[in-house]
């Protein structure tokens, strides 16, 4: 964060670097994770070959962790275009790039994707990226993970997608923040807690929020089938999406 960049890079300052502390203010970041590599594993377990995964928005490894776990010879190559968060899942993760099962990029998606052929990936997965991203180039992002997919392959997406019900979104918003302030406030993170609600204030900004019925109407455009939301708790959940065969 800097003068001409105040608050756009949220990544690579002190979200950034207290990442783990959202495991006490979002529990339910990491069981969208969990559901994640459940679905990859579920995925590959039902492919001939090593399932080769690529995954937006890596940041710190949890959901990294979460897929490669799902399946012992599954592979992922995880982009992410903040080196605060992706250095730390270099350094954890290791043992998986030794075992050339874990590989990384620092492009941002949408350049990533761009250069990957058409019909080529097995499967797409992410957590809690898709909903920083801005209207537009979220809308880019899926028009390109639908080109890359292999026919018959599944995009998976743990993140926050917005309620209909505006009003039901806005009570589990407070919710969310009532929650922020009590975890924050009684460990004394004033300064990580200043950070995630100026973050909640892009996230809820009329050109990033990721409604659901939007969502369904961008995939579809796209061309994805099946699309299915599942496990929703709260403002999170579950997208699968489904490249159609032909
Ligand atoms: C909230 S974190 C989620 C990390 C991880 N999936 C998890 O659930 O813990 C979002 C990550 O997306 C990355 N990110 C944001 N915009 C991106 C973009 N345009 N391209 C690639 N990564 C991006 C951020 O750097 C950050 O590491």
């Amino acid at each position: 964060m800097n003068a001409n960049t105040p608050y756009d890079a949220m990544f690579s300052g002190v979200i950034g670097q207290e990442y783990d502390l959202l495991k006490l203010i979002c529990p339910f970041a990491t069981e969208m994770s969990r559901l994640v590599g459940a679905k990859l594993g579920e995925l590959a377990a039902t492919h001939q070959q090593s399932l080769q995964v690529v995954e937006l928005g890596g940041g710190t490894g949890i959901t990294t962790l979460a897929i490669l776990s799902a399946q012992p010879d599954l592979k992922v190559l995880s982009i992410d275009n903040e080196p605060t968060m992706q250095r730390q899942a270099q350094q954890s993760l290791k043992t998986w790039v030794d075992e050339g099962r874990l590989s990384f990029s620092g492009e941002d998606a949408l350049t990533a994707l761009i250069a990957m052929p058409s019909d080529s990936v097995d499967a797409i997965g992410s957590a809690y990226t898709l909903h920083n991203f801005e209207c537009t180039y979220r809308q880019k992002v899926i028009q390109e993970i639908f080109r890359v997919l292999k026919p018959g392959a599944c995009f998976v997406n743990g993140d926050r997608y917005a309620l209909d019900d505006i009003d039901a979104h806005t009570r589990a918003t407070q919710q969310e923040v009532a929650g922020y302030f009590k975890v924050l406030t009684d460990i004394q993170r004033l300064d990580v807690l200043e950070h995630w609600i100026i973050h909640l204030f892009s996230d809820e900004s009329a050109n990033h929020v990721m409604r659901e019925a939007i969502a369904r109407q961008q995939l579809a455009a796209a061309g994805f089938q099946q699309i299915e939301f599942s496990h929703r708790l709260a403002v999170n959940a579950l997208l699968t999406a489904i490249k159609p065969l032909s």
